[in-house]
């Protein structure tokens, strides 16, 4: 059977949506393009088991519009896509899987690039670059950028919440001792911070501990930690109904994707008076540095764009006190002005 690439209905916000298969390879994934307005889509490829082919698209969907909010915001020359690729049981070929991929992102001709994800490895991508040169080869380990950045939206958030983003003598309760959140207990020990810290793996929080003189938290008590900052920094979804009210924080910031459960839960906090940074304006630095490889900025550029999450979220912040608004609502008004000037700026080259 030859492989095959059948274009589904993308509904309105979305500019294309695609399913791939090829039976031989055991391939089957949805790539979807949500905008290309400020330059290529860009976005991982996530490895993953679905219930149903719709929950795969609907994942790929919400993810890819993610992906175009988070680089608008940063004001980076990229729209937003994604992949998923349908996990069916083991894998009994990943070679023939990620060159199966890497043909059908060359068929997009450039107007979508790719990276790793959830479930895949910069080794992956090394095997997609044998198909196709637009993938993100991820030759560094990008979390230390991504903590970096999220200690910026940490700061701008004290600053905002407090009058001094000094972190020295807060405490941070963080979730996740991952290769985030590792870094980011390196980067907040520097700064004066106190640290507890969870992990569903004991060997992770040992590490984190031993580098950083954290104190270690039991994973299902880190939502009742009492600290100044809570930063999510392992799975989605974690802010919600049953976990907001738990809280005993003032601010939340983190590097892990989709925090909120549902836009509800960006009301619970607010109506708490938990001050949050919303997740894709603090969780960009990775992001940003992928721009080395696929634009060819510097490391100076690099380091300043990181930085700049610092002003980006002190702007989301004030904009969502003015507009009496949450900071999740407010992040995506301003995004979504950036890219309209992005899109603009475009135009004119
Ligand atoms: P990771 O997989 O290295 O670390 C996640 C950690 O969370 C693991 O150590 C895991 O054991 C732990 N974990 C899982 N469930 C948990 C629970 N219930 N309680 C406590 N810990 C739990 O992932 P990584 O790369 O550190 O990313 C963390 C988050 O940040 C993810 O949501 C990721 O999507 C997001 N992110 C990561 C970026 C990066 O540069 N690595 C960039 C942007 C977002």
């Amino acid at each position: 059977m030859t492989p095959t690439m059948e274009d589904l209905d993308p509904g309105a916000e979305h500019e294309r949506l695609v399913l791939c298969r090829d039976p031989e390879a055991g391939y089957q994934a949805i790539i979807a393009v949500h905008s290309t307005a400020a330059g290529p889509a860009a976005g991982g490829t996530r490895l993953w088991t679905y219930a149903t082919e719709a929950e795969a698209v609907e994942d790929a969907l919400r993810l890819s519009r993610g992906m175009t909010y988070k680089n608008a915001m940063a004001r980076l020359p990229l729209g937003g896509g994604k992949s998923v690729i349908l996990r069916d049981g083991e894998i009994a070929n990943r070679e023939a899987l990620f060159r199966t991929h890497g043909r059908f992102i060359e068929r997009f001709g450039g107007r979508y690039y790719t990276g790793e994800d959830v479930g895949t490895s910069p080794a992956d991508m090394e095997i997609v670059r044998r198909e196709t040169q637009h993938v993100l080869g991820v030759t560094e380990d990008p979390s230390p950028y991504t903590a970096r950045g999220v200690v910026r939206a940490m700061k701008a958030a004290a600053f905002h919440r407090w009058g001094s983003d000094d972190l020295s003598g807060r405490t941070v309760a963080i979730q996740g001792c991952g290769h985030v959140g590792f870094h980011l207990a390196g980067e907040l020990r520097g700064a004066g911070a106190r640290l507890l810290v969870a992990d569903v793996d004991a060997e992770r929080v040992r590490r984190t501990v031993e580098a950083t003189g954290a104190s270690a938290v039991p994973p299902e008590e880190i939502f009742d930690a009492e600290a100044d900052v809570f930063a999510p920094c392992a799975l989605g979804g974690i802010l919600n109904a049953g976990t907001i009210p738990r809280l005993r924080v003032e601010i939340v910031a983190g590097a892990a994707n989709n925090q909120l459960g549902e836009p509800a839960d960006g009301e619970r906090l607010h109506a708490r008076g938990i001050l949050y940074a919303p997740d894709y304006v603090a969780n960009a630095g990775g992001v940003i540095f992928g721009c080395q490889e696929m634009l060819g900025w510097s490391a100076e550029t690099v380091r300043e764009r990181i930085e700049a999450i610092y002003s980006t979220t002190l702007e989301v912040l004030g904009l969502a006190a003015d507009q009496k608004a949450s900071p999740h609502i407010a992040a995506d008004r301003l995004a979504e002005q950036r890219l309209a000037v992005l899109a603009a700026e475009r135009q004119l080259r």
